[in-house]
């Protein structure tokens, strides 16, 4: 057969947005899993100019793409684009994933499931727990909902400006026991897992913490990550913290949730985060 009429070859086309974006890990992750599970697609990484974001989904879209991931700084503006969004998505304000069916674009988030399910599979409970979430940006906004769907005994939001933190817990009181304060108000308080989704690490920063904010056999995890250990986790590592997480694998995580959005298959990830790790350190 000429190669003209062999289709074997044909791939459906996804890509993620964002500015930067060339240093981003997902085109690595969705060919690892592409391999993995067989699909025929391809992945790449497209910068967009700021203003130029609906204008490039359009074009992507009208090139026969079937699916986008979003990231810094278009996530919010995804949201306001697409015409149908998720539960959670919705919650969230903003969208990371974006699946096109007809002339529909449905938009969705996958970084709160991606969040929890990396905790279960590092078998950090959350249930009935006293969870501390430090920062009240986009990143923290994005987790809340699937947090509280754990059922935490208590979920505190602190955040460098109180009232952002006051003012997110107030958005998602319905769905659970939720309070939101500066860090000051942490001084008598213990907590069983401490998420750090503040931009505090990319500066090498830390928020103000108490020395005695971590219950017996805490876990920390920090939604950055970086070839060695951020600077909350050698906190929580002098700290006594029992477990020590980066947030790699919730980054393989929400990409295979939208994996399983795009194609209706879910990978395995556990290989994919320790593919990942040996590269990092390789590179490093
Ligand atoms: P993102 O979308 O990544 O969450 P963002 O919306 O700009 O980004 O939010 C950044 C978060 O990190 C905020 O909670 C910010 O605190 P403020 O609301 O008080 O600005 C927090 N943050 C950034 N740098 C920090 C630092 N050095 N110490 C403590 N918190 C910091």
């Amino acid at each position: 057969m000429s190669d003209l009429f062999d289709f074997s070859q044909r791939h459906d086309d996804y890509a993620v947005m964002g500015n930067p974006v060339a240093h981003s890990k997902s085109p690595r992750i969705h060919t690892l899993f592409a391999e993995q599970t067989g699909e025929a697609m391809h992945y790449e990484a497209i910068q967009v100019d700021p203003g130029g974001f609906p204008q490039a989904v359009g074009n992507f879209d009208a090139s026969g793409g079937k699916g986008l991931n979003i990231t810094v700084p278009f996530k919010q503006e995804a949201w306001a684009l697409v015409n149908e969004r998720s539960e959670r998505a919705e919650r969230a304000g903003a969208v990371n994933t974006i699946k096109f069916i007809g002339k529909q674009l449905f938009g969705d988030n996958t970084d709160g499931i991606g969040l929890v399910n990396d905790l279960h599979s590092n078998r950090v409970p959350i249930k009935d727990k006293k969870v501390l979430l430090m920062g009240a940006g986009g990143a923290a906004r994005g987790v809340l909902a699937p947090l509280l769907a754990e059922h935490p005994a208590q979920l505190v939001i602190a955040n460098r400006t109180a009232e952002k933190a006051r003012e997110l817990a107030e958005v998602f009181s319905d769905l659970g026991s939720i309070e939101g304060s500066g860090y000051e108000a942490l001084e008598d308080k213990r907590f069983d897992l401490v998420i750090n989704a503040t931009a505090a690490s990319l500066q090498g920063e830390l928020p103000p913490l108490p020395d005695n904010l971590l219950a017996d056999g805490a876990a920390c995890y920090d939604m950055m990550y970086g070839a060695g250990p951020t600077t909350f986790m050698q906190w929580a590592s002098a700290h006594g913290a029992a477990t020590v997480l980066d947030g790699l694998g919730m980054l393989v995580e929400q990409a295979a949730e939208s994996f399983y959005i795009w194609r209706g298959v879910r990978p395995e990830t556990g290989s994919v985060i320790e593919q990942l790790r040996r590269e990092m350190a390789a590179s490093s």
